[in-house]
């Protein structure tokens, strides 16, 4: 039976950025350089998959980006990974940098293995990145892709920012009822970068990270409430992240300054002499905040 495609107001409320095109993808790889993994990272994932993974299973990583997940596995003993981005730009850069493993270009809403071919086929992000486009045909394609080069008995799995009631159906409903696949769910918790990404949003007043991050205000509330977001709250309380520990925390936190582009020097000069009012950043309506979770959909695709 043809499978019909989804309507666009099932898939994406519009483009937002510019996600979902390769010369947003190209420019921005070629600005950046360094790794960066949306969502969540290798060990937080781990737990979650390691029972659906062998060390000889062959995996494919759609949209790998400039993400560790695939040299962190490979380091875990999962040496066959393929990884393929739409980005050559992305790509030339991963092959440099991890030359012992596997990086194609290749389009992931076309791609060119043939049928049930992989044993474990991983997309983060790179669903919901397509799905910014407002176009629901590549979303859709993108899923029945991944389908289609799972062999049978093995999974094809989404990391996303798309909770139960967004995603769950809306997978079931691309692979089309003809086929036969369970799929099983799970809330996880976003990594630093992401809760931080998130909070600039929120405290930002255009949601704009660019001006949150110009805002120092915004800028240093955002890495506390991201880093209460992510580590262990038994390990350090609110009160003594807010009131004793803001400016140590803050500085060890410069590596993440760094990355954004920010002068350490005049940074920590400005955090000597110039101490936050975090009154003023506390947020008293926490409806409108994005959430501090991403979700995992793994999908177990039977004969
Ligand atoms: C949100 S990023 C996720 C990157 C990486 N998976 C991670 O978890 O950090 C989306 C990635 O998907 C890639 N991408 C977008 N459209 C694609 C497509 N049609 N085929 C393959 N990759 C695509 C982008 O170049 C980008 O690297």
């Amino acid at each position: 039976m043809e499978k019909s495609p989804i309507k666009e107001s099932e898939s994406s409320k519009g483009e937002t950025i510019g996600y979902s095109k390769k010369t947003f993808w190209d420019e921005r790889f070629s600005q950046e350089s360094g790794n960066f993994d949306w969502y969540a990272d290798w060990e937080q994932l781990k737990p979650k998959l390691i029972s659906y993974l062998t060390p000889s299973s062959l995996i494919l990583n759609v949209g790998c980006g400039n993400s560790k997940l695939a040299y962190q596995m490979w380091k875990d003993n999962f040496k066959n990974i393929i990884n393929i981005d739409i980005s050559g730009i992305v790509i030339s850069k991963m092959k440099e940098q991890y030359p012992n493993l596997n990086y194609i270009e290749m389009d992931a809403t076309k791609m060119t293995f043939p049928n049930n071919k992989f044993d474990f086929v991983i997309d983060k992000g790179t669903l919901d990145a397509i799905m910014c486009g407002g176009d629901p045909n590549p979303p859709f394609e993108l899923i029945n892709e991944m389908y289609r080069v799972t062999k049978y008995n093995g999974y094809c799995c989404f990391v996303t920012h798309g909770n139960k009631e967004s995603r769950f159906d809306y997978i079931k409903k691309c692979i089309g009822e003809d086929e036969k696949f369970n799929i099983i769910y799970e809330v996880l918790n976003l990594n630093f970068m992401a809760n931080l990404i998130n909070s600039l949003r929120n405290y930002s007043k255009d949601h704009s990270i660019k001006n949150g991050m110009n805002d120092k205000n915004v800028f240093i509330a955002s890495l506390l409430d991201a880093f209460m977001n992510t580590y262990n709250k038994d390990d350090l309380s609110e009160e003594e992240i807010k009131e004793n520990k803001k400016v140590e925390l803050c500085l060890k936190l410069q590596a993440v300054i760094n990355k954004f582009g920010g002068d350490k020097e005049k940074m920590k000069k400005e955090l000597g002499k110039n101490p936050i009012d975090f009154k003023k950043m506390e947020n008293k309506n926490d409806e409108g905040m994005r959430k501090k979770h991403c979700y995992l959909y793994i999908v177990k695709k039977l004969e």
